[in-house]
């Protein structure tokens, strides 16, 4: 077990271990994955990643190609969410991407962070990495944040950044950007959106709730191309506005070349770059769009089938994220899990939560409804 062979062991061999352990790996076109964000990637995206791989995007004199690529990838995430010639970069995922967006607040001077529990773990992360303050703010019924509770805690507590979440993680909801930045401009608080599911969602359904950027202290925002743009793990993008904002971003690197490298990372793959920009470049507005009314409307229906079959959703399932609130949630997991639906937890409350990817067939949502019924008759025998 993990000892290093003394002599190499033949190449055939060690892909025949590793094959047959991926046989039993769930995927996702053939096992109901039907409550993780990940996805199966394009093929193109795949293409794409295998040929750029190599290249160190971080090597930035020698490969100033492929950092064109990548801010023109970013002003393609950022025209998405409505704004014109916002720049940033590619991360390998949501994570990196909100520690980063964190980072740049604070080296602007804003320490204190508003946010809800509804934001993802990841924020919570960056914040005790950063060691910021966190300020927490209520949400609604909705899961949203209460705008009232926001208001009333920038009236106190002054200059910040506030996270709002275009898709929260438990539940789908939607925070209300339009309204919180009103209230935020009197309180000098600057706005972070984690869009990382619902960028490629929202916007293209409602443009109003989509379009962050037209806020104008909205200064940065996270939209995940790995979720549903269809790119291979890893993939993050933080979409800045301004070259200004993203400054603090360029780090000294005394042995490269351009004397700089971007982000936290060292080596970073331009895989990730030239997949998402292949992909922006294939699907383009009109393919990001319908794939979002098709998820849309497959959401729709998994809410209908479950409150028609008796059971709860709890907060907004507007990005595809429909969360079934069961106190035996550890149960039903086990349960559902036996009967290869693969559903996780819903985190913000006790429940299991259905995430509706671009692999979830229609037939997987009501298999996910029936075994639930069947989960209820057998605890209750
Ligand atoms: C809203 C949101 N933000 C950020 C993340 C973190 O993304 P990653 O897992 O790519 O780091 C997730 C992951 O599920 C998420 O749902």
């Amino acid at each position: 077990m993990g000892k290093l062979p003394r002599q190499g062991i033949d190449w055939h061999e060690v892909l025949h271990r590793l094959m047959s352990i991926m046989r039993r790996l769930p995927n996702h076109l053939e096992h109901g994955i039907v409550g993780s964000m990940t996805t199966f990637p394009h093929p193109l995206a795949q293409f794409v990643y295998s040929m750029y791989q190599l290249f160190n995007a971080n090597d930035v004199a020698l490969y100033s190609e492929v950092r064109n690529l990548e801010l023109e990838a970013v002003e393609m995430l950022g025209e998405i969410l409505g704004c014109e010639n916002c720049v940033g970069m590619i991360t390998t995922g949501g994570s990196e991407a909100n520690l980063a967006a964190l980072y740049l607040a604070r080296e602007h001077g804003y320490t204190k962070v508003y946010i809800a529990r509804t934001a993802h773990d990841s924020l919570f992360k960056a914040i005790r990495l950063l060691k910021l303050e966190a300020i927490e703010v209520k949400y609604d019924s909705y899961f949203r944040i209460d705008p009232d509770d926001f208001e009333k805690k920038c009236v106190e507590n002054g200059a910040g950044i506030l996270v709002a979440s275009l898709g929260t993680t438990g539940t789908g909801s939607v925070d209300r950007v339009a309204e919180l930045s009103n209230i935020a401009k009197k309180c000098s608080v600057v706005i972070h959106v984690d869009a990382a599911l619902g960028g490629f969602v929202i916007p293209f359904i409602d443009a109003k709730l989509g379009e962050v950027f037209k806020f104008q202290n909205v200064v940065s925002a996270t939209m995940d191309p790995h979720k549903l743009g269809l790119v291979p793990i890893p993939a993050g993008g933080l979409v800045v506005r301004d070259e200004q904002w993203f400054s603090p971003l360029y780090f000294e690197s005394r042995y490269m070349p351009a004397r700089y490298q971007i982000g936290i990372l060292g080596t970073r793959s331009a895989g990730s770059i030239a997949a998402t920009w292949a992909m922006l470049m294939y699907m383009g507005w009109d393919g990001y769009r319908r794939q979002a009314l098709s998820l849309f409307e497959l959401t729709r229906f998994l809410v209908e089938k479950v409150k028609s079959s008796g059971f709860d959703v709890v907060g907004e399932a507007l990005a595809p994220v429909v969360c079934i609130p069961t106190e035996r949630e550890s149960k039903a997991l086990e349960y559902l899990w036996s009967k290869g639906l693969y559903v996780y937890r819903c985190g913000i409350v006790q429940g299991i939560r259905v995430v509706i990817m671009p692999h979830v067939r229609r037939e997987h949502l009501e298999a996910v409804v029936r075994e639930l019924r069947n989960f209820v008759n057998t605890e209750a025998l």
